[in-house]
């Protein structure tokens, strides 16, 4: 031990230290200043923990604070308030920097300590600064673009107040900063794992090693004797269902008999810290007996194969989908290509881990459990929990959350936590390690697809044929609907009047499989659209050209058969003409025999929602005439709260900061649905702008005039017996299941365009891509804040760059952002966002979301582009070096 004496934000400390304190922990666990995050089992990858030593950006986890005696530490909380924030957390605000925020305050502490040796950094200067710091979400653009404002503020060249958004001027269509976005900056936000709880236990997981065996015994005596361990549960512990059921109830909070992929949950230990919890999860004895191994799905569909789960078959769905003729168009197609695309099992990787916190509130039988989380569908995983623990009186409370990215479509570390606080009746706190959370969370869907498209000799697309397996790995989660919108989807942007698609879901041994960015399109849009170039390369057409020939009109109907009214994508082809004419001149003359350049395109149209989907908000005239918008509206990041205050604020003309929001509670608010398939905007704007007809339609009706002096609208209201409260609802016109055996149906009523450039240079040695520049021309309707849309946007181009040339998750092996090949600054690109604005039929004032759309067409952009640089066509993602030279030197 050793005493030191150090500043933290100016104040004084003095600190008996052993050798292994870690200045994170001393901050977080002692100061109960959470600023700094972690997401990296602390092992010096993610840069959350950034914090000035000695004015120097330091990751904190990796400093002991046995060697800092005399130092002076500022954390971001230090650097300001929301009430007086720092030059550089404005500019973070108003760059539309901040999205799920869990990176923001490292990100600002690393800029902060930056300029103030170097006021004025180049972008390679910052990229170098930033480049231990990691960020999901915004794909570095706007972080680049942040740092350079904050230097103009510090340069005295500008001022807040000078770029910041009129507060008094148009609501919408203008990129006012988010509600939430100053708290995330001054690192007050709260994330679950802020949340104090004195006196909480601490969980820990016990998980299967084996990707399929059978549990012959569980041996807890010797963890049960581990200091500081209060006790350790398994299945039989478990009072409810011991199911958490999405659609199927196959996947145990607790596994009872058997484990069906590595990192299924065996038992969970119970301790006074983490510390103790995770060394006894590993004195857990588990006696298992091995069985086969189905790691794909062609094992696990073969004659004889062990069955994953006794009552279900391996091929656990099935949809066929049929359109007109297909044999009969192949059979008079003047070309056709084939081939198989495969995609990877991958991550969604929000920088935060799965963490959770559940507690009694009350006594005995009528206690309610309180389980905080970041739940993207609080009333959904309610349901789910109670049935699991066999506990009615329950509440689901979101927390702020570091991204998800479909990963919190299911819950996950919630289930543990709420038994063991039913069990030992305390409060418990369940942190998991990054390895941990990376084992317990689903993962995006593999593909494997046979693919097969036709077309005349003028170029029109005739027919296709996709028939995929969808590796649904050991559980079932939400794999039907994930794999009906890839054949909602499945014909794209583009009319093909004849269609056979098979889609085959099938369990295996693999990590169970769900929603993901995009969720099902992005897979088969990459066989689409890579099989779209190779047809045209046949038929000797410039691969725009055969895009725009092969475009749906309105009137038009897509793969399922549904009939589209809207088809604003023939104007984002022309939009992205002159960036496609610039590359193809550039590709010409950049580059030499080891490095060649290449331009691909990609197209996609994403359906929003889903038919038969509905949403409500209420909205409650406060009595200082401003308003409460109640409803289950999740924001892990993407903006929804800008979007409800702004649509409000907008319709009811008040000031933003008198529009307030209470969304994150079970108890208070209705369903809204979850924040998945791009939809909240579409779904719960659209229920907000119908509660707030509705109060304006009462106000006309009353005879209630605008607020006169002396009075308030809401006084009027009350003293004219009109209601003050209004429920919305926003229902999609459609409904019913997709056609069992011929899979036509309704789809969805409105959908999302982009149209896509890639710009790659391909290192003919070595094999590796360098992505140079992607852009996006994109239509989503009438903009409501644009810094949000771009950001979505330009987050979703980043994630895809990394889905189609490095990301993928291998079971056993994939254990750190480092292993998983986490996108940084040092692989961000440059990107450009074109904007068209057709206004939608059906959305909110016009409106539809925008969060997965550029993860749809990245990946057979970038394979069409690399194509284009090297002439080798990858069908199997991810595109690494080794394959790309592997190709380069059989020949393609
Ligand atoms: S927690 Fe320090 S770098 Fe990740
Ligand atoms: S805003 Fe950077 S990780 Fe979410």
């Amino acid at each position: 031990m050793k005493k030191v004496e150090l500043n933290v934000n100016g104040i004084p400390h003095q600190v008996i230290a052993g050798s292994d304190l870690t200045l994170l922990d001393f901050l977080r666990d002692t100061l109960h200043l959470t600023g700094a995050k972690q997401s990296c089992d602390k092992k010096g990858q993610c840069g959350a923990c950034t914090v000035i030593v000695d004015g120097k950006a330091v990751r904190s986890c990796l400093a002991r604070v046995a060697k800092l005696d005399g130092a002076e530490v500022v954390t971001v909380e230090g650097l300001g308030t929301p009430a007086n924030p720092h030059l550089v957390q404005h500019a973070f605000v108003l760059s539309g920097a901040i999205q799920c925020g869990f990176c923001t305050p490292g990100m600002i502490m690393a800029a902060k300590a930056l300029l103030d040796r170097n006021p004025d950094p180049t972008v390679e200067e910052i990229k170098h600064a930033l480049r231990r710091n990691l960020c999901r979400c915004t794909g570095y653009a706007k972080i680049i673009d942040a740092v350079k404002l904050a230097g103009r503020f510090l340069r005295g060249e500008t001022t807040p107040d000078e770029i910041r958004p009129d507060p008094d001027g148009p609501k919408t269509g203008v990129s006012h900063p988010r509600p939430s976005a100053m708290l995330k900056a001054c690192g007050v936000a709260q994330f679950t794992a802020d949340i104090v709880i004195p006196g909480a236990l601490e969980l820990a997981g016990v998980r299967s090693p084996h990707a399929h065996a059978l549990i012959r015994s569980i041996d807890t005596s010797a963890a049960e004797q581990m200091p500081g361990v209060v006790g350790v549960l398994t299945a039989k512990d478990v009072k409810g269902t011991n199911r958490l059921k999405y659609i199927v109830a196959d996947r145990p909070i607790l596994c009872e008999d058997k484990v069906r992929y590595i990192g299924d949950p065996v038992a969970a230990v119970a301790a006074l810290t983490r510390d103790q919890a995770i060394a006894a999860a590993g004195a857990v004895k588990v006696d298992y007996e091995l069985l086969p191994v189905l790691d794909t799905p062609e094992k696990a569909i073969a004659e004889g194969a062990v069955q994953v789960h006794a009552d279900r078959p391996n091929a656990c769905f099935v949809q066929p989908l049929l359109k007109g003729d297909a044999d009969r168009a192949f059979a008079e197609s003047a070309v056709v290509v084939e081939a198989r695309f495969v995609t990877q099992l991958n991550h969604q990787a929000p920088l935060e881990p799965e963490p959770c916190a559940a507690y009694l509130e009350g006594d005995g039988d009528d206690a309610q459990l309180v389980v905080i989380g970041r739940s993207i569908n609080i009333h959904k995983h309610l349901q789910m929990l109670q049935e699991g623990t066999g506990w009615e009186n329950m509440r689901y409370e979101e927390a702020y959350s570091g991204g998800q990215f479909g990963i919190k479509l299911d819950i996950t570390s919630e289930g543990m936590a709420a038994v063991a606080a039913l069990h030992f009746r305390r409060p418990v706190r369940y942190i998991p390690s990054l390895v941990e959370a990376m084992q317990m969370t689903s993962k995006r869907h593999p593909f494997y697809m046979d693919v097969k498209l036709g077309a005349d000799a003028q170029g029109r697309l005739t027919a296709y044929r996709n028939h995929f397996l969808a590796d649904s790995g050991a559980y079932f989660s939400n794999s039907d609907v994930t794999t009906q919108r890839a054949l909602h989807m499945l014909s794209g942007s583009y009319h093909i009047p004849n269609i056979d698609a098979h889609d085959t879901v099938v369990y295996t041994n693999n990590p169970w499989t769900s929603a993901a960015r995009g969720a099902g399109p992005p897979q088969v849009n990459f066989a689409l659209e890579s099989a779209m170039d190779m047809l045209a390369r046949k038929l000797g057409i410039d691969p725009l050209e055969f895009r725009v020939l092969n475009l749906l009109s309105p009137g038009q109907s897509k793969a399922t058969g549904h009939v589209v009214e809207e088809w604003p994508v023939l104007g984002l082809c022309e939009a992205i003409r002159p960036h496609y004419e610039r590359a193809r001149r550039e590709a010409e003359t950049h580059g030499n025999e080891v490095l060649r350049r290449g331009v691909g395109l990609g197209t996609g149209s994403f359906g929003i929602g889903s038919a038969g989907d509905q949403a409500t908000v209420a909205v409650e005239l406060d009595p200082d005439d401003g308003v409460t918008i109640y409803g289950a509206v999740a924001d892990p990041g993407e903006g929804n709260d800008s979007m409800l205050t702004q649509i409000a604020a907008d319709m009811l003309e008040l000031p933003l900061d008198r529009v307030r929001l209470v969304t994150r509670d079970t108890d208070h608010t209705a369903a809204s649905g979850p924040a998945a398939a791009s939809r909240l905007t579409y779904m719960a704007g659209g229920a907000l702008v119908n509660a707030i007809e509705q109060v304006k339609s009462a106000m006309v009706e009353a005879g209630v005039t605008p607020a006169q002096a002396g009075t308030t609208t809401y006084e009027q209201m009350r003293q004219a017996g009109v209601k003050t409260r209004f429920v919305g609802v926003r229902k999609t016109g459609y409904a019913g299941p997709l056609d069992p055996k011929t899979g036509q149906g309704p789809s969805f009523e409105s959908q999302v365009h982009a149209v896509q450039l890639a710009e790659v240079e391909v290192n003919t040695e070595t094999g590796a891509v360098r992505v140079v520049k992607m852009t996006t021309a994109v239509d989503a309707g009438v903009v409501i804040n644009p810094l949000n849309l771009v950001g979505q946007l330009e987050g979703g181009m980043d994630m895809g760059v990394g889905y189609s040339l490095r990301e993928q998750y291998v079971p056993g092996q994939t254990k750190d952002w480092a292993s998983f090949k986490f996108p940084t600054m040092g692989t961000a690109f440059d990107m450009e966002v074109v904007i068209r604005e057709t206004p939608r039929k059906y959305g909110a004032r016009g409106s539809v979301g925008v969060g997965e759309m550029t993860m749809v067409p990245t990946a057979p952009a970038v394979m069409n582009a690399i194509e284009d640089a090297v002439g080798v066509r990858i069908t199997d993602l991810p595109a690494t070096p080794e394959k790309i030279k592997t190709a380069l030197v059989s020949g393609g």
